[in-house]
């Protein structure tokens, strides 16, 4: 039978580095001694308060269609939540409900860009940026960010990519994987290069309250920026409800009524009791968000302080998120090498980066989206395979 173009165009390359992550939990399943440090799932319970909300609107019957766009009421506590957050004042006509904030990317990318298109991503990249951009037509262009610059942002370089063709920038700050949190001279060159070539700018902040170092800063709030920044967020790191599936778009109200139409025709309104309750998240303080926060700190400097001194490994100590990017180069392996030879002598699955783009390359991504001990054993077991293909060389 035949398959559209569009089947092609969603099949991104980097499925291959997950295969890893797939034998990892399959192992684990069958009874292993396995770690998995290979995926940004929280294993945080969501916090209970939001959880009991749901519950009760299941009890309550709250399970009928909800409005396209989100109930009044979420949409008004994004709405509410973002202004505050970010400087730019928006009411609920700004607000989308979608489906996390994966949904986010891909009703953004289907509304904003056209088949032949040049989108700007930031590279490394989050793994489904590609396949999103590409599932329209467009064409992703990437911007690699340097190790040896610490994955900063080169404005020139971001520069140089502007093309007649090009109609987005895309980018995740704080950033997965590398952990960088774009600093506002960075953002203000990125709004003003897309205020110079009329581009749109996709904004990705699902770690914005994951930040250690540094502050966070949106775009959206920078001058001249509002009619042209669709930012995206959701409740799955900030709240560890990566389940939940509660994300938003904030942009244009034009570009809300495309999503709306884009809305009928999949999704048709997050599930009413889901949205009442990451209503509830946001509407009032939830402690666990800073708990959260205050964990991957210390899993951070926990992994920084076990593998940061190891011969054949640069940590790349991230500012932000639930990840960390080791450079492995020293070791000799390449990171897919040196990952699949981890897993089979240690039973510690981690990522091979490349799965993020090329400028990744010799570098593993580290989660730590498990708890102290655990991580604290997966570095013993790192550190001692490191060390051994020292003592091989
Ligand atoms: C940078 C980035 N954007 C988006 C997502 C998807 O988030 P959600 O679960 O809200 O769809 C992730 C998940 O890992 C991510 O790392």
């Amino acid at each position: 039978m035949h398959y559209s173009q569009f089947t092609q165009r969603i099949a991104g390359e980097g499925a291959a580095a997950w295969d890893l992550h797939l034998a990892a939990v399959e192992a684990k399943r069958a009874g292993r001694d396995v770690i998995v440090l290979s995926i940004g799932d929280p294993e945080f319970n969501s916090p209970a308060a939001v959880t009991e909300s749901a519950i009760a609107g299941l009890r309550a019957g709250d399970t009928h269609y909800a409005d396209i766009l989100g109930l009044p009421r979420a949409r008004a506590a994004v709405a509410t939540q973002h202004s505050r957050q970010t400087g730019q004042m928006v009411g609920p006509e700004n607000v989308a409900i979608v489906a996390g904030a994966q949904g986010g990317l891909f009703c953004a990318a289907m509304c904003i860009l056209e088949p032949g298109d040049d989108a700007i991503v930031l590279e490394p990249m989050y793994v489904t940026y590609e396949a999103t951009i590409q599932a329209g037509g467009a064409n992703l262009i990437r911007v690699p960010l340097r190790a040896e610059n610490g994955f900063r942002l080169d404005l020139d370089d971001l520069a140089r990519a502007v093309t007649p063709k090009t109609r987005a920038i895309f980018f995740a700050t704080p950033s997965n994987p590398t952990g960088v949190v774009l600093n506002r001279r960075e953002l203000v060159g990125i709004a003003e290069l897309a205020r110079k070539h009329d581009l749109w700018v996709v904004s990705d902040e699902v770690y914005s309250t994951i930040v250690f170092d540094g502050e966070h800063v949106s775009i959206c709030g920078l001058d001249g920026m509002a009619e042209r920044t669709v930012t995206i967020n959701s409740l799955s790191k900030s709240h560890a409800m990566t389940g939940w599936r509660a994300g938003w778009i904030v942009g244009p109200q034009e570009l809300i009524g495309h999503v709306a139409n884009l809305g009928l025709t999949n999704l048709y309104g997050l599930p009413p009791f889901i949205q009442n309750a990451a209503a509830l998240a946001l509407e009032t303080p939830v402690p666990e968000v800073a708990s959260m926060r205050e964990a991957y700190r210390r899993r951070r400097d926990l992994a920084v302080a076990a593998l940061g001194q190891l011969p054949g490994i640069v940590c790349r100590k991230p500012a932000a998120g639930m990840f960390m990017l080791a450079d492995v180069r020293g070791t000799g392996l390449s990171g897919h090498d040196y990952a699949w030879r981890l897993f089979r002598e240690t039973g510690v699955a981690v990522l091979d980066a490349t799965a993020f783009g090329q400028s990744a390359a010799g570098h593993v991504r580290i989660s730590f989206a498990i708890d102290e001990a655990t991580l604290a054993e997966a570095c013993r077991r790192i550190a001692g395979f490191t060390k051994s293909l020292g003592k091989a060389a």
